[in-house]
């Protein structure tokens, strides 16, 4: 049987066996309670991992945003962040159901990236009473479309919100790939926000789980929000073993995704026609391409091929690389995207 190449995205890759064992044998107990030691481990580990006091297990990176947004604002106020975001475009509108937040949605000037000079004009602050306040900033590191922040402009993002008295969120879904791309350790990106997000089961592979991370203060209220919104997991332990063996044996390995994104970009790129959207920076490759083929025809010819991706959005189409997809796997899909797109189709 032919191996299927599976580019949707790395929210598919499988528990590695290092992680099925340790869910296997770990010692669990009721999270809710407190009671769980591996959860305890993870969420330690966690915090310690990002220079923050406290951390919290969650569901999923959705979970985790979303929670943050409860725990920081008020119902009423302003959100500002990139219309972009995946808070505002793949959350299902939760912001506005969970958190009664108003989101300021805001067309980002440097790519997918905000800047002060986006967020200035927009920031409400005073006792107006018609007047929302701004509760909060959020900012996606790395951004929904593979794209990063500058260490600095992070920073410079974070003192012009604590200037004005408002915290910050990174949604930092893939944070650790954001911090090897870089070269900066994670601390350094956690440092230029109050709250942070980071998922284990998307490159970091484990099956299930995120971790928001902040003050002590702040996790003691989002633990609160979590339970009310259901995600109290009681023997949430096993899933924290995956995560901690993620932590472990995963982090270093995203390099390989990076490097595979890169050489995907390159193959696609000699493809007449298709034009990469942006630098892949970690491990997403975001094309477009000028065949005439219908998207919905490219898609079926892919998937018979056993490449899959997700239908385009906005004209682009998305390819992450990840644990299991191999150099041989990124050339022999870029065969057959040359097929489908190139100038014999
Ligand atoms: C930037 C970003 N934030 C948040 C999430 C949400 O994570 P989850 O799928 O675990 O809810 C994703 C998912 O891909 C993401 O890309």
């Amino acid at each position: 049987m032919t191996k299927t190449i599976d580019l949707r995205s790395d929210t598919v890759t499988q528990p590695t066996r290092a992680m099925r064992e340790a869910m296997l044998t770990c010692e669990v107990g009721d999270d809710v309670l407190g009671e769980d030691p591996t959860i305890n481990r993870l969420e330690a580990r966690a915090a310690a991992l990002l220079g923050k006091e406290a951390a919290l297990f969650v569901p999923s990176g959705t979970f985790g945003n979303q929670c943050a947004l409860a725990t920081h604002i008020n119902a009423g106020d302003e959100v500002l962040l990139s219309e972009g975001a995946h808070i505002v475009v793949h959350e299902c509108g939760a912001a506005a159901y969970l958190a009664g937040a108003q989101l300021r949605c805001i067309p980002p000037s440097n790519g997918s990236r905000l800047t002060v000079a986006d967020l200035q004009p927009r920031l409400r602050v005073g006792d107006d009473i018609h007047i929302p306040r701004t509760g909060l900033i959020c900012v996606e590191q790395a951004t929904a479309f593979g794209e990063l922040y500058g260490l600095a402009d992070l920073q410079a993002i974070y003192a012009f919100a604590g200037a004005a008295g408002v915290p910050v969120h990174l949604d930092g879904a893939r944070l650790f790939n954001a911090a090897l791309a870089l070269d900066v350790s994670p601390a350094a990106l956690a440092a230029c926000a109050d709250s942070v997000t980071f998922c284990l089961s998307k490159g970091l592979c484990a099956p299930v789980g995120s971790l928001l991370v902040g003050t002590r203060a702040f996790i003691a209220k989002a633990r609160r929000r979590r339970k009310l919104m259901g995600g109290g997991l009681r023997q949430a332990g096993f899933l924290a073993a995956a995560g901690l063996v993620a932590l472990d044996t995963q982090v270093a390995r995203l390099a390989d995704d990076h490097r595979h994104a890169r050489l995907l970009a390159d193959l696609l790129t000699r493809i007449p026609g298709v034009t990469l959207s942006r630098e892949p920076a970690i491990n997403m490759v975001f094309v477009r391409t000028a065949s005439p083929q219908d998207p919905a025809q490219t898609l079926a010819a892919l998937t018979a091929q056993g490449v899959l991706t997700y239908a385009p959005e906005n004209g682009e189409w998305r390819f992450v690389t990840h644990q299991g997809i191999e150099e041989t796997d990124v050339r022999l899909a870029a065969q057959v995207l040359a097929r489908c797109w190139g100038p014999q189709s």
